[in-house]
């Protein structure tokens, strides 16, 4: 089967049809423009195709503003009101003009706990809460609210408050309990 589909071999063709080319000067000629005509249709069809697109950055449609609306995503998610601008704490700004003192600094953070006595802490003004703690000594005290004791965490767990700043909220803490 193979055997009866395997064309005849090909007789030579020799110089059996004519040729175009006959002397080196034609041959010179049809390389040329074998090299010369693809590159000008090639040429021509970029032109054709590129040819009406002007691309400027200048023109109204490419400006970034443009482009941005164009791409803009088509919706947003809003949760509630936009949110207000950022505030930084209250010992924070107070930090700005200088060490806050320790009526600022206990409204600012310990009053979290120590207004209402939360989590066990000897509430602001209790006498009796706080006499026990006093005899300790302020050297004791400053300590314990600076390095922090059981439920106390350090500094009131405010790390940007100064040493100085804890030792006037201690302060302001003991004078609120005399
Ligand atoms: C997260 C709650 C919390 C905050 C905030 C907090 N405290 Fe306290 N504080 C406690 C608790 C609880 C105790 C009692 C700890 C104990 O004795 O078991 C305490 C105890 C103290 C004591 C007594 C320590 C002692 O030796 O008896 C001082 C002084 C004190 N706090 C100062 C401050 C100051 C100043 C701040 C703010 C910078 C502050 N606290 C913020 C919870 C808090």
């Amino acid at each position: 089967m193979a055997k009866s589909n395997a064309p005849a071999p090909a007789a030579a063709p020799a110089e059996s049809h004519g040729s175009l080319i006959s002397n080196p000067s034609q041959l010179a000629w049809a390389v040329l423009f074998a090299f010369l005509v693809p590159i000008a249709i090639i040429v021509g069809l970029t032109q054709y195709v590129t040819g009406g697109l002007e691309v400027d950055a200048a023109k109204d449609g490419i400006t970034d503003a443009a482009v941005q609306k164009r791409i803009e995503p088509v919706g947003r998610i809003v949760l509630g009101e936009a949110p207000p601008p950022v505030q930084p704490a209250a010992p924070v700004a107070a930090k700005a003009e200088g060490p806050a003192d320790g009526a600022t600094v206990y409204a600012g953070g310990c009053s979290a706990c120590h207004a209402a006595g939360v989590a066990g802490a000897p509430k602001a003004g209790d006498k009796g809460a706080w006499a026990p703690r006093i005899a300790q000594g302020k050297a004791t005290l400053y300590e314990h609210a600076i390095k922090g004791i059981r439920g106390m965490p350090a500094k009131g767990g405010n790390a940007a408050l100064s040493d100085d700043e804890v030792k006037a909220a201690v302060d302001h803490l003991v004078g609120l309990a005399k």
